[in-house]
């Protein structure tokens, strides 16, 4: 009886230990597979999310500018303060003057209006704005040949800034130097919007594309 006993439980116990031996060859390719998954994860996470942070530095403009207020204020929209001088060249971001008319004194309480007329219009300094979309010194733009020539619309170069009511962050590679806006906003490439990335690549393949030539070196790099 006792023996049987026995018997049967080292049978228990050999059929328990090998259900576990089993169990354990399972749950261990498990791991192996869940290895994988965090493993994967874990490197996607550090090429999309940690490395896009640490290859760029962020940088706030030093007076938030909202140009939906600004847009309804002035007469003539984006042109009365980007505008073409009698040369063809083009403005670009406005100089203090063209403020100065309206913030002699500040007009309302919005504490980034009195740091600007504090620190900018009282002391006679230009803004240093960060431009987003700066290119490096030897390539040559003309916004008059896209503007008035291509009849061209900002936002698809620049995307909706026109539209915005904050100065959006501006981010530097911290390899290069260059602003976010040219090397673009997906590390991968992918581009969803024009306004994307402007790269070598980009401006050739909408010249190919409009004109049917991707245009000489020497038409981009003086
Ligand atoms: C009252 C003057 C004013 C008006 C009007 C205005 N802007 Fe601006 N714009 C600025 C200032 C100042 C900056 C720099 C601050 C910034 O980038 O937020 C700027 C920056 C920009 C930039 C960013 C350029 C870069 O690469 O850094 C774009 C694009 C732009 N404006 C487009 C427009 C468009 C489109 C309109 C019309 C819908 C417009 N602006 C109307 C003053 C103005
Ligand atoms: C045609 C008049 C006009 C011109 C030109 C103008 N502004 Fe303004 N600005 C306004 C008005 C109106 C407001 C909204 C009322 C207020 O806060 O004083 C405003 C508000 C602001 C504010 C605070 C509001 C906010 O959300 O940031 C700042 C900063 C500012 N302007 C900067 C500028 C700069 C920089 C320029 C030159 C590139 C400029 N303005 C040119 C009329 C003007
Ligand atoms: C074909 C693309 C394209 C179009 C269209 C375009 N831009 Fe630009 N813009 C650029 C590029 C590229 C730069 C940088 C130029 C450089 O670094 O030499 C720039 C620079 C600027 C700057 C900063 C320039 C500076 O040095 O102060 C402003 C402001 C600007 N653009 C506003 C505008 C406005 C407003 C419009 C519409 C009237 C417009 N852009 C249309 C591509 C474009
Ligand atoms: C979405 C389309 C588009 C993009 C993006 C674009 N371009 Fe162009 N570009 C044109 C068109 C169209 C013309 C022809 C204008 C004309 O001569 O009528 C042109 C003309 C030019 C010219 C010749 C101007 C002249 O005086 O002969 C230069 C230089 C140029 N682009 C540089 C650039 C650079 C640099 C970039 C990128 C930063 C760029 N373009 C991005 C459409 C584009
Ligand atoms: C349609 C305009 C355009 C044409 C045509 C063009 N480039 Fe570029 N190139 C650019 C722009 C914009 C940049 C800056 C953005 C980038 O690095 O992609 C650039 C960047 C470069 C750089 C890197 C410079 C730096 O400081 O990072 C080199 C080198 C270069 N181009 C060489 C050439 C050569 C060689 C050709 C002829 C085969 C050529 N490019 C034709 C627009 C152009």
């Amino acid at each position: 009886m006792s023996t049987k006993e026995n018997a049967k439980d080292e049978n228990t116990e050999n059929g328990s230990a090998d259900q576990d031996n089993k169990g354990r060859g399972d749950s261990s390719s498990g791991f192996i597979i869940l290895f994988f998954i965090v493993g994967l994860v874990a490197s996607l996470v550090v090429g999309w999310i940690v490395f896009p942070k640490l290859l760029y530095s962020r940088k706030k403009q030093p007076i938030d500018f909202n140009h939906v207020i600004h847009v309804e204020a002035v007469d003539e929209g984006c042109e009365s303060c980007h505008f073409f001088r009698e040369d063809g060249t083009f403005s670009g971001i406005p100089k203090l003057e063209q403020c100065t008319d309206c913030h002699e004194e500040a007009q309302g309480e919005d504490p980034n209006e009195i740091k600007f007329v504090e620190e900018y219009v009282a002391k006679e300094k230009e803004v240093p704005w960060l431009i987003y979309s700066r290119q490096p010194d030897c390539v040559f733009f003309s916004h008059v040949a896209h503007v008035k020539m291509a009849k061209m619309d900002c936002a698809t170069c620049h995307g909706p800034v026109g539209e915005s009511e904050h100065s959006k962050v501006y981010e530097k590679n911290r390899v290069t130097g260059y602003s976010r806006d040219i090397w673009g906003k997906n590390i991968s490439g992918f581009k969803k919007n024009t306004y994307d990335r402007m790269k070598m690549d980009d401006c050739a393949q909408c010249h190919e594309k409009e004109t049917g030539d991707k245009g000489s070196c020497f038409q981009c790099h003086k």
